[in-house]
């Protein structure tokens, strides 16, 4: 077998759009590792559409899922016990042939197609392949020709939230299907946690009786509001769980797809539905209200290993993940049952206490062929000797976990939490803040070229996170997901070198319409607004590079929100769709936004204007009042401009210019705004004057 080398797809991409034949290959998302297509004068093209003899030599487990995928895939076939000599489909199974794991190999003939693949994921890939090139323009006739594919990372994975909000088997089901389309082979259950005890467990009834219910449907009236739980059959009661047949479906419907579920039960943190329904679980003296596991109590280790014998049962993965994130550690500290468990076991801090606890579960599990997987703060106090390493708070832990030899799963907030708006914000949904387009989504690269080999090696992959407190229905899931795990698929298929975000996204919004057609609802990317349009480019006006005094005397703009510092207001750059893009100075002050800009001599004027930025969520409002003074010799002021503005919280961002307009002679502009009733920031990108 020839390994192409990639050169041959980046000739491949360059002349993508001179025929309509090799369109057809460049259909395949993610972009193939190698294309290798006969370039002649003839251009043969294979006609696909016609009944091809189907053969497959492979064991009758993977025969059955094969045959199932070309169910699906738009080929027509009629299965033959040996190889036909025309019009023929050949899938084998070869791993000398294609080395690669999960690679495959697809040669296009004039009498047929022949597909080598290393394993039955192999034959699966690259019958998803040969259907993203049977939906295209060019209805299933494409060029003679070649494809070798395999994928840069053994990890492709999505998280899906069924706590915040529990969402059915059939929801879960089409995303695996659109998950196995896309290659991808981990979903992530976020199965447990404060807002929902998802997964039947049998030895602790109270889980799904009581901790899966709540009485608020919303994040907004839960999650802010009293919280709190209620008995299963209560009226209004919102919630639900799987029971253990139907985990067991979604494993084997994922499974007979390529993907493994991993199961995530949260510990010792995130666990204040546990405690709910079962508060000798708590730390004493105060068991309401804690989201922390007590580590000092046996009963703790007790229901977590009966817990985790019965999740075992139900789910075949490797990897079984056991939260770690965000413990509050602050119970710990009073808890005479922790503080002992502390003295017994000579653990000097409550980071050492919570490492513990993952150590013995890793043990645990270990001694049941399992392996952990845990959040990144499992390195608080010492990593467990087998543990995985999911990255979130940033790459830093991966990259230490990595060091020290341990695996690593990145999913770094900043691109890979796909619970953020991904357009315009005001345009979209309530959501948990910032802004995360696919774009951005698509430019992560889990193992940069100055990433060593000594730690890159350790890099499994890449993950999506779509947490779930405010997305309530099925179509706003699917479209916080979709196209945006598309480019998480990508991210973990193709090659660095394959990648180029102006021809995925080409790709990605011909995916997104089939998906509409097929009754999904991903965001319709073609749509895409995209950054802040006032952001794109600099702009001109009378006080660029102007100077400015800040008139409060002292806690004007807040150190992490100074931008530019004080060449910020004048320095042309206007703020993009966040706060926090070094672009927009945040004021915390009670005393507001207080600005002078001395314009140097004294000019004509005929506005002048700033614009603020909403989000209630992080506490950034708007003023409710801004003033504009001017004056020639920077001691007698005349007001020009009185702006009244009434605050009020809203569910979606929302920017406001706020400005006058006239006719007035000055060298000194004072911008005051004022803070509202809310308390929290202030941010303004620029005072333009014209
Ligand atoms: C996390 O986002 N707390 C893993
Ligand atoms: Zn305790």
């Amino acid at each position: 077998m020839k390994h192409l080398r990639f050169t041959l797809i980046i000739a491949f991409f360059a002349i993508v759009g001179l025929n309509e034949a090799s369109a057809q290959y460049s259909q395949i998302t993610p972009a193939p590792y190698s294309i290798e297509r006969k370039d002649t004068d003839d251009m043969a093209t294979f006609d696909a559409t016609q009944e091809l003899k189907l053969y497959i030599d492979a064991d009758s487990k993977t025969a059955e899922r094969i045959r199932a995928a070309i169910a699906t895939s738009g080929l027509k076939v009629k299965e033959v016990n040996k190889p036909a000599k025309k019009a023929f489909l050949n899938l084998v199974i070869d791993p000398a042939a294609v080395k690669e794991a999960e690679g495959y190999h697809i040669a296009t003939t004039p009498e047929g197609i022949n597909i080598k693949a290393h394993s039955g994921a192999g034959l699966f890939y690259a019958i998803q392949s040969i259907r993203q090139m049977m939906e295209g323009e060019l209805k299933g006739r494409w060029l003679e020709g070649e494809i070798y594919d395999y994928p840069r990372f053994e990890y492709r994975g999505i998280l899906i939230d069924i706590s915040r909000h529990f969402r059915s088997v059939e929801f879960l089901k089409r995303q695996i299907d659109m998950m196995a389309r896309l290659k991808m082979n981990r979903l992530h259950l976020h199965l447990t946690d404060a807002a929902g005890w998802r997964i039947e467990i049998e030895s602790y009834p109270r889980l799904t009786e009581y901790a899966a219910w709540r009485k608020q449907a919303t994040w907004k009236e839960w999650g802010y509001g009293e919280r709190g739980h209620v008995e299963m059959g209560t009226e209004g009661a919102y919630g639900g769980y799987l029971t253990k047949e139907d985990a067991k479906e979604l494993v084997r419907y994922a499974a007979e797809r390529y993907i493994t579920i991993i199961p995530e039960i949260e510990m010792p943190g995130h666990s204040e539905e546990v405690i709910a329904a079962y508060p000798e679980l708590a730390c004493t003296p105060r068991p309401e209200r804690q989201e922390d596991l007590c580590i000092g109590k046996e009963a703790t280790f007790e229901m977590m290993q009966a817990i985790l014998d019965e999740i075992i049962e139900i789910f075949p993965s490797e990897y079984i993940h056991i939260g770690g994130d965000e413990a509050t550690k602050r119970s710990w500290g009073e808890c005479e049952d922790c503080q002992r468990r502390m003295k017994e076991e000579g653990l000097e801090s409550v980071d050492e206490l919570q490492s513990y606890m993952i150590h013995r579960i890793e043990k645990y599990l270990n001694a049941r062929g399992r392996q952990i997987i845990g959040w990144d703060e499992i390195l608080e106090g010492g990593l467990a000797p087998n543990a995985t390493v999911m990255s979130w708070r940033g790459e830093e832990g991966g990259r230490a976990a990595a060091e020290a030899g341990h695996k690593v799963v990145m999913s770094p907030h900043a691109y890979c939490y796909i619970d953020a708006p991904q357009d315009a914000p005001p345009t979209q949904p309530e959501a948990i803040g910032g802004y995360l387009p696919l774009e951005k989504v698509y430019s992560y690269d889990p193992t940069p070229k100055d990433m060593p080999e000594e730690v890159s090696k350790y890099i499994l992959g890449v993950q999506g996170n779509l947490w779930a407190e405010f997305i309530p229905t099925d179509e706003h899931y699917e479209m916080m997901l979709w196209p945006r795990a598309m480019a998480i698929a990508e991210i973990g298929w193709s090659q660095q070198q394959n990648r180029e975000y102006s021809d995925f996204r080409r790709r990605a919004i011909e995916i997104v319409e089939r998906m509409m057609e097929e009754g999904y609802h991903p965001f319709d990317l073609k749509n895409e607004i995209g950054e802040r349009p006032e952001s794109l480019q600099p702009i001109k006006h009378l006080a660029l590079g102007k100077s400015v005094t800040y008139n409060l005397p002292s806690r004007y703009y807040a150190p992490q929100y100074g931008a530019a510092g004080d060449a910020t207001l004048t320095d042309g750059l206007r703020g993009t769709w966040t706060y926090a893009d070094g672009r927009w100075q945040g004021f915390l002050g009670r005393g507001g936004v207080d600005a002078t800009i001395d314009m140097g001599e004294v000019m004509e004027i005929s506005s002048i204007s700033a614009d603020f930025m909403q989000y209630c969520g992080p506490g950034v409002f708007m003023p409710c009042l801004v003033e504009i003074a001017v004056s020639e010799d920077g001691e007698n002021y005349t007001k020009i401009a009185d702006i009244e503005h009434e605050v009020m919280v809203e569910d979606v961002p929302s920017f406001k210019n706020f400005g006058w307009e006239g006719s007035v002679k000055a060298r000194y502009i004072r911008y005051k705004a004022h803070r509202s009733k809310f308390s929290g920031f202030l941010f303004i990108d620029e005072i333009v004057v014209r």
